[in-house]
């Protein structure tokens, strides 16, 4: 891997503290990083270089899945850091980083490849883009490439005005757009299940599949994010995201050998696939939901209205569900059904495919004790494949279902931080998010957003610690489906 300059805007705020800088130094730990490299921290609080190093020194402690108990080791990374006090709008700032930067660069007589971090509020976004290619930092004689955390806009004008800002800056391949549901392991998986296992491809369509299923389901609330959630809900927060990522993870459908641009050909074929929902028929295959007060394992747990900082009143999406249909030859013709919500019973991010019941129809049943084989694909907590299938109990001659069960992954194994910071050091923008696809999906969002504005479709309530509203139900049961059982 080339060396290069690591330049991270908002280096000392959480996620930097909890994901980014344990998985640069997990990356060093496993080789994963160049032999030379230079990490430019920026921030508005005060710390010089040695009091920055204590800083992330403790947060690997805390946060990082290899402790830093390597005395060598963790002098070496620590070594590699530098901390410069930078406010975003100050233009005589980004002079002074530049000279930095390459200072550091002669010092470790490394080419001027240089990757920006925008670990920071989006308003910045802009602001740190224009700066960069003003101040001469983005003029390199080597790579350069930005990395940016969502929200992506707020909705699709300003998605696309942000794009166009920093398409002043930056190439489109040279943007790596991190969505980290891209970078967890059985996500990632998907690019490979049905391309390499010819059993499983022969039936990924419609001939076979009855209805697919995505559920990220969580138990916390908002906890200290009102001010951010309350203006965003689980429309923007989770569904323009992360859950069409994993439903366009889901539908393409690759050859083997595929190439990057393979995946995001099929994912953004996918997301033009899409029916759209128009504003007016929301109500029908959209179910929204907000969370009332509830327990779980015997603690009360507050209605979202009583949380902190939210506005008396709000009518905020705490759930969503939505039910979708991807207009392609693969897929026509299968629902897909996605739901995610804060305060529910479990912490359960997972995909369930199932299959289309060949022994039944309207005229004859054959085995009509059977169940509809099932594949359930398990994101979160656990990482595991399971296939349900039938088989006949010899005693009671009546058919039951089996469960085989594959297990992924092994104790300490990289996190979605490592691997996709990983792939960015590389240039290899497979599990990114392409500026097509996340243009469609605010597309297909944006008459949704409307409608919910516009309240013309009920907010419905469920008690927190449960699997949300019943309402959620009855978008499968329209199509005669349910839920799969939700353990
Ligand atoms: C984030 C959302 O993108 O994803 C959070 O902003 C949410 O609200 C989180 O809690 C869920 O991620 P995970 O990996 O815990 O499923």
């Amino acid at each position: 891997m080339e060396a290069m300059t690591f330049v991270l805007f908002g280096s000392t705020g959480d996620l930097a503290k909890r994901k980014i800088f344990p998985a640069l130094y997990n990356l060093f730990v496993d080789s994963k990083m160049p032999e030379a490299f230079s990490v430019i921290g920026l921030g508005r609080k005060s710390f010089n270089d040695a009091t920055f190093q204590t800083y992330v020194e403790q947060a690997l402690e805390e946060f990082s899945r290899n402790k830093p108990e390597n005395r060598e080791s963790v002098d070496a990374f620590l070594r590699s850091i530098r901390y410069h006090i930078l406010n975003v709008d100050d233009t005589a700032g980004y002079q002074e980083l530049l000279k930095i930067v390459e200072t550091r660069e002669a010092e470790l007589n490394i080419p001027q490849n240089r990757m920006f971090y925008m670990s920071v509020a989006p308003e910045f976004f802009e602001v740190i883009a224009t700066n960069i290619k003003d101040s001469g930092l983005g003029t390199t004689t080597g790579w350069k490439r930005l990395i940016i955390e969502k929200p992506f806009g707020h909705d699709l004008s300003s998605a696309r005005q942000l794009n166009e800002q920093l398409s002043k800056t930056f190439a489109e391949e040279e943007i790596f757009r991190i969505d980290h549901y891209l970078g967890k392991p059985m996500v990632q998986n998907l690019e490979s299940l049905a391309s390499t296992n010819p059993a499983i491809q022969a039936l990924w369509n419609n001939r076979h599949i009855a209805n697919v299923q995505i559920t990220a389901a969580e138990t916390v609330g908002v906890e200290e994010r009102a001010g951010y959630y309350d203006h965003t809900g689980a429309i923007r927060d989770m569904m323009q995201n992360h859950m069409l990522q994993v439903l366009m993870m889901t539908a393409m459908t690759l050859p083997a050998g595929h190439t990057v641009d393979d995946v995001r050909s099929h994912k953004k074929h996918i997301a033009q696939s899409l029916r759209s929902i128009s504003k007016e028929d929301a109500h029908k295959h959209i179910v929204r939901a907000q969370y009332s007060a509830g327990e779980s394992n015997g603690k009360a747990l507050a209605s979202y209205q009583d949380e902190p900082g939210i506005t008396p009143g709000s009518m905020t999406d705490t759930f969503i569900a939505a039910r979708v249909w991807v207009d392609d030859f693969s897929w026509q013709g299968v629902p897909f059904y996605i739901r995610t919500g804060k305060r529910m019973k479990e912490k359960s991010t997972r995909i369930v495919i199932e299959f289309k019941d060949v022994m039944k129809n309207e005229d004859i049943c054959v085995a009509c004790d059977a169940q509809p084989n099932m594949l359930v694909i398990s994101i979160n907590p656990d990482q595991k494949i399971t296939l349900q299938l039938n088989h006949k109990n010899v005693i009671t001659g009546r058919l039951e279902p089996m469960t085989a069960e594959f297990k992924v992954g092994s104790d300490n194994e990289p996190e979605a931080y490592e691997l996709l910071i990983y792939d960015a050091l590389r240039g290899d923008a497979t599990f990114f998010a392409h500026w097509d696809e996340v243009e469609l999906s605010w597309q297909w969002v944006q008459p949704i957003l409307e409608a919910f504005a516009d309240n013309d479709l009920p907010i419905h309530h469920y008690a927190a610690g449960t699997y949300g509203p019943e309402a959620s139900n009855e978008l499968l049961a329209v199509e005669g489906f349910q839920w799969l059982k939700d353990q």
